[in-house]
């Protein structure tokens, strides 16, 4: 393909766009990963991740993608024919269900219509019709990457409470964690599930499991076959800041990088950030008269905008033209919003003005592509960047 000038908009929702800083970081000699050197990174690696987890419990690492941090959250803490709750948010909710069925897990999926998150009331319900407690765990994903809705974790876990039950909460982080306010502790999650190609900035290739005791008892009992998977020697090996098996030495250079970012800018700052392009899309969406696809304002994802293009106009379509005219990828329909839906990623390394060309570029496109929608959705976005930067400056880190 010939050289394009400039820099590729890649605005899908992961993975996202590197920043050179971690570019620069990963550049560097692979080390010997049982070298004395390699300890500190480890370590330094293992504990920053515990902060952006909000967790004082383990975390470990995988050289995988976020597919693999799903399945060691299942084969770690469930036993053939063990009942679990899964909540049917969308198309990532649906393979990780899939999963979970293929490992031999009796799964019960609860349906939603893709533009809400999980209902905490029925959760609760499902968990009191269960008097013998033979549910094994409930499994949510936060911010479902294919639809820009987050589920409310907090209320999923008082459901829980409310319903005394002991069931295990696994949640998938992959599109959140450090894009979205995560708290593995103060919820009570027992395995979050994460990646790094999101919020973490980083290319796709690790993938986390941060693990609560409780998750780590069951782990004992647990009896899906597991080896490269297993928690134990991970963690018997992170405790000297090394790793069982061979680590993907170079990101984890990246994710030092990126974890010092994280903390210099302060997560706070970062959660306000992510909430502030989110709100700044949904004004552009709404004057261009399309619809979010997120029907429950509290639930609107802050990591990416799901827009609907209207009936007899295909978003792929509107993606292609944009992508040829002016070098920008956006997220494709996926699963049953193939065609349907288009996705605006607006997480990890992102500024105001690259909000604002990425709506410029929309609105152009849907201009190209013949979409029916009204002007002036990325000056709305504009007005309200601008406003807001008129607002007292940033919190400290
Ligand atoms: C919410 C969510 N879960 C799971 C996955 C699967 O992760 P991966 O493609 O890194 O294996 C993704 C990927 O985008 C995701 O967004």
């Amino acid at each position: 393909m010939a050289h394009r000038s400039g820099r590729h908009f890649l605005q899908i929702p992961g993975p996202t766009n590197v920043p050179d800083r971690v570019l620069r970081a990963i550049d560097h000699p692979t080390m010997d990963h049982r070298g004395p050197e390699f300890a500190a990174l480890g370590h330094e690696v293992l504990d920053g991740l515990r902060h952006v987890f909000k967790t004082a419990q383990p975390v470990v690492i995988y050289p995988a993608s976020g597919t693999g941090a799903w399945e060691a959250a299942l084969v770690n803490t469930l036993s053939p024919g063990d009942r679990v709750l899964m909540v049917e948010t969308g198309h990532f909710a649906t393979l990780w269900n899939r999963m979970a069925t293929k490992l031999g897990v009796a799964t019960e999926f609860i349906p939603t219509d893709w533009r809400r998150g999980a209902d905490a009331g029925v959760v609760e319900a499902k968990l009191r019709e269960d008097k013998a407690h033979s549910i094994r765990a409930v499994c949510v994903v936060h911010n479902e990457t294919s639809t820009g809705v987050t589920s409310r974790i907090g209320l999923v876990r008082k459901a829980m409470d409310a319903a005394r039950h002991p069931a295990l909460l696994l949640v998938d982080t992959i599109s959140s964690l450090a894009s979205i306010d995560y708290r593995h502790d103060e919820w009570g999650v027992d395995v979050t599930v994460a990646g790094s190609q999101k919020g973490l900035m980083l290319p796709p290739g690790l993938s986390f499991n941060a693990i609560s005791e409780k998750a780590r008892k069951a782990s004992a009992a647990a009896q899906l076959p597991r080896s490269y998977w297993g928690w134990e020697e991970m963690l018997a090996s992170n405790k000297t800041g090394y790793f069982p098996y061979t680590p993907a030495t170079n990101l984890l250079y990246g994710l030092r990088e990126a974890l010092r970012m994280l903390q210099e800018e302060g997560l706070d700052n970062v959660f306000a950030r992510h909430d502030r392009h989110a709100e700044a899309t949904r004004r552009a969406v709404r004057a261009w008269g399309l619809e979010v696809l997120c029907a429950v304002p509290e639930e609107y994802s802050s990591s990416l905008t799901g827009v609907m293009t209207p009936a007899g106009h295909d978003a792929d379509h509107l993606r292609k033209r944009i992508l040829e005219a002016f070098d920008m990828s956006l997220g494709t329909g996926l699963g049953k919003l193939a065609g349907k839906v288009f996705r605006i990623g607006h997480l990890g390394d992102f500024n105001d003005l690259t909000l604002a060309g990425t709506l410029a570029g929309v609105e152009m496109g849907l201009g190209l592509a013949g979409v029916p929608h009204r002007k002036g959705g990325a000056q709305a976005a504009i007005d309200y960047l601008a406003e807001c930067a008129r607002k007292p400056a940033r919190k400290a880190a």
